[in-house]
């Protein structure tokens, strides 16, 4: 898939996500190596886009694709920078899928699929496993992602991200 289909389908169901001003804040947040939550967030969209496509065409699976991308986008929306210590975000890793929701449904409409992909994202660390297939595929899209962006301290999709 070419980059210009990825941008086509994030616009079309997040582009209010992505041109909001708390989702713009994420570029000054740093999430692994040197990639920003706001390119990490797109680039967990763009891997769920991804695996979607490859069940759809190989297994006929199909799925909420304006939810799975909504609710990556959305899964890391914690806004502030872990990096710096704060009494106010102790064991990031383990309670900033809340913190996430609690922004998220704060500022935009969640569906029952949205809001189980962001608080669920971190399983298996957060215990309780994802419910929707969407969730389960982002649990793993956002996995893939944190991977590869801590070990090449970049992103692939960095150049998507940048349209933004
Ligand atoms: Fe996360
Ligand atoms: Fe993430």
């Amino acid at each position: 898939m070419n980059e210009s289909i990825y941008r086509k389908i994030l616009l079309k169901h997040g582009a209010d996500i992505l041109f909001s001003p708390n989702m713009q804040s994420e570029k000054q947040f740093l999430q692994h190596g040197k990639v920003s939550v706001f390119t990490h967030s797109v680039a967990a969209a763009c891997t769920c886009i991804r695996i979607a496509r490859i069940l759809r065409v190989r297994l006929g699976i199909q799925l909420n694709e304006r939810a799975l991308i909504r609710g990556a986008l959305l899964h890391d929306y914690f806004l502030y920078d872990w990096h710096i210590p704060d009494r106010s975000h102790r064991l990031h890793g383990f309670f900033h899928a809340r913190r996430a929701f609690e922004n998220a449904s704060r500022d935009f409409a969640l569906g029952e699929i949205e809001r189980d992909m962001i608080l669920r994202h971190m399983f298996p660390l957060n215990l309780i496993p994802p419910a929707c297939p969407e969730s389960m595929i982002l649990c793993a899209a956002d996995k893939l992602c944190a991977l590869s962006e801590t070990l090449t301290r970049a992103s692939r999709y960095q150049k998507i991200s940048r349209f933004f």
